[in-house]
């Protein structure tokens, strides 16, 4: 058969292992799939992208999943912390490896379909979805109940449960989850450099407020709060490592900034690096102030609890309605940087053709509206109508699969494209990949057994939708040397 005139035969099995190539991925980033002719502005620097990563993190994990944690741990919920931090930091240095080598907007999505193949990419992506679009929504609504508390502490009545509850919790939808949706998408169509500025405020708020709450809760620390360290054991202190994983998710966000960022190469490995420092420090030190201050039994059924300690410690309501208002400031950063993630995940994934275009379509400023109202439409619906709870755990298992996917994609990658300049190398390789690969299946079978469920489901829905859409409009369809051998 003549190969110039006739195009390759592609079988399934081509299309699910074929992959972009590295060079091509580069050379494309910031354009978009519109008319337009827009592309991507390069305007954030290191402190941006480093306060990405902690503004994407920073939020409802701490401010509200921490004390739904302590019943599970007791005061060894500082392990736990210590635990997930682990986790996250082995999987931290792969993403800087990779975010330093393929400086896209994809984050982990465009990572492992340049190395594993276009299938596992796909997946990737779909479990960002999880990671991301449902995270925001799970982030909002840990938002509306510092409101419905600040509201509480200052009118002295709360939100009408109809207002302030989804369906599942006996209202009608979730108005304030809702709004601060609605508030980040207004923000973010004016342009990544204008979100960033808002989010560079928002993270000295939280840090603050945070100090703040360590400073008066240590002056109530009791020693003998600490024991027993670990009432429930090595599984209490692991089941609840996996419930707090949830607060490191977003210390990956500015690995979905590479193509606005101004030297992606050089500051992404160090804002990721940086960030989760960063977070890891607060979030023990958080912890530790916490447990010291009350008992451990003291948190069950608890809904803020850091409020309450602040109430109770300082005897004035005035301090947990300030911390309560920096805690709305920090969890939107949230809302916010996570929600950009998700557009700029999307953006790359469409200008694959894994999804429809007008996810990568851009305006004149670069900017891709159209994609950040429909995603935030999304997830604003999502918000007002699903309860915390189930949210969270669909939110880390997808993020536990992606940052294992990582983890394999620094492998892969090292051995199919050892020529590719790295500004940042993980230590200790192979071992701390597939250490990371490891902790975060451990993790991720900690979770209870209907997150597993519906994560296959979601998974099945995610292979289903691939073979049905992206595989015929992948932009690799019909192209020759994009497959698994070559389009490295
Ligand atoms: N890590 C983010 C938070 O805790 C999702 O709000």
């Amino acid at each position: 058969m003549d190969s110039t005139t006739t195009p390759p035969r592609r079988g399934l099995r081509a299309q699910l292992t074929r992959t972009k190539p590295v060079d091509d991925i580069v050379s494309e980033a910031g354009r978009g799939t519109g008319g337009t002719g827009g592309s991507m502005r390069r305007s954030l620097g290191l402190w941006q992208l480093t306060a990405l990563s902690i503004g994407a993190s920073l939020g409802t994990g701490i401010f509200v999943v921490l004390g739904e944690s302590v019943p599970l741990a007791g005061p060894a919920v500082v392990v736990s912390f210590v635990l997930a931090g682990l986790t996250a930091l082995l999987s931290a240095l792969s993403y800087a490896e990779m975010a330093g080598a393929v400086p896209v907007a994809g984050s982990s999505y465009s990572y492992v379909y340049a190395t594993v193949g276009e299938f596992a990419g796909w997946l990737c992506g779909w479990c960002l979805l999880l990671e991301y679009g449902v995270s925001v929504a799970a982030v909002a609504v840990g938002w509306g109940q510092y409101v419905s508390d600040v509201v509480h502490a200052v009118t002295g009545l709360g939100l009408p449960d109809w207002t302030a509850q989804p369906p599942g919790d006996g209202g009608v939808l979730n108005l304030p989850a809702a709004l601060v949706v609605a508030g980040a998408v207004l923000l973010l169509v004016r342009g990544a450099e204008e979100s960033a500025a808002v989010n560079a405020v928002m993270v000295v708020v939280k840090v603050v407020v945070l100090a703040l709450f360590c400073a008066v809760a240590f002056t109530a620390f009791q020693a003998g709060n600490l024991t027993p360290f670990a009432p429930l054991g090595v599984a209490g202190a692991t089941a609840a490592a996996s419930r707090l994983f949830f607060s490191y998710i977003g210390f990956d966000a500015a690995s979905t900034a590479g193509e606005e960022a101004r030297d992606p190469r050089r500051d992404l490995p160090r804002a990721i690096v940086l960030s989760l420092v960063v977070i890891t420090a607060v979030y023990c030190l958080v912890a530790l102030a916490a447990v010291g201050a009350r008992e451990w039994t003291w948190f069950e059924g608890v809904e803020v609890a850091l409020v309450d300690i602040l109430r109770e410690v300082t005897g004035r309501t005035w301090v947990g309605v300030v911390f309560s208002l920096g805690a709305l400031v920090s969890i939107a950063s949230v809302v916010l940087t996570v929600l950009y993630g998700q557009t700029r995940i999307l953006f790359t994934m469409a200008r694959d053709g894994l999804v429809p275009g007008v996810f990568g379509r851009l305006d004149r400023r670069g900017v891709p509206v159209l994609g950040t109202v429909l995603v935030g439409g999304a997830v604003a619906v999502l918000a007002a109508l699903v309860p915390l709870g189930a949210l969270a755990d669909a939110t880390s298992i997808g993020s536990l699969a992606a940052f294992a996917l990582v983890n394999v994609s620094v492998v892969v990658l090292r051995r199919a494209r050892p020529d590719l300049p790295r500004t940042f190398r993980v230590p200790l390789f192979p071992l701390t990949p597939l250490l990371g690969a490891a902790m975060c299946v451990l993790l991720a079978l900690n979770l209870g057994t209907g997150t597993w469920v519906a994560f296959g489901a979601w998974t099945l829905v995610g292979a289903a939708v691939y073979l049905g859409y992206g595989r015929r409009r992948s932009r690799l369809e019909g192209r020759a040397g994009a497959a698994g051998e070559g389009g490295r």
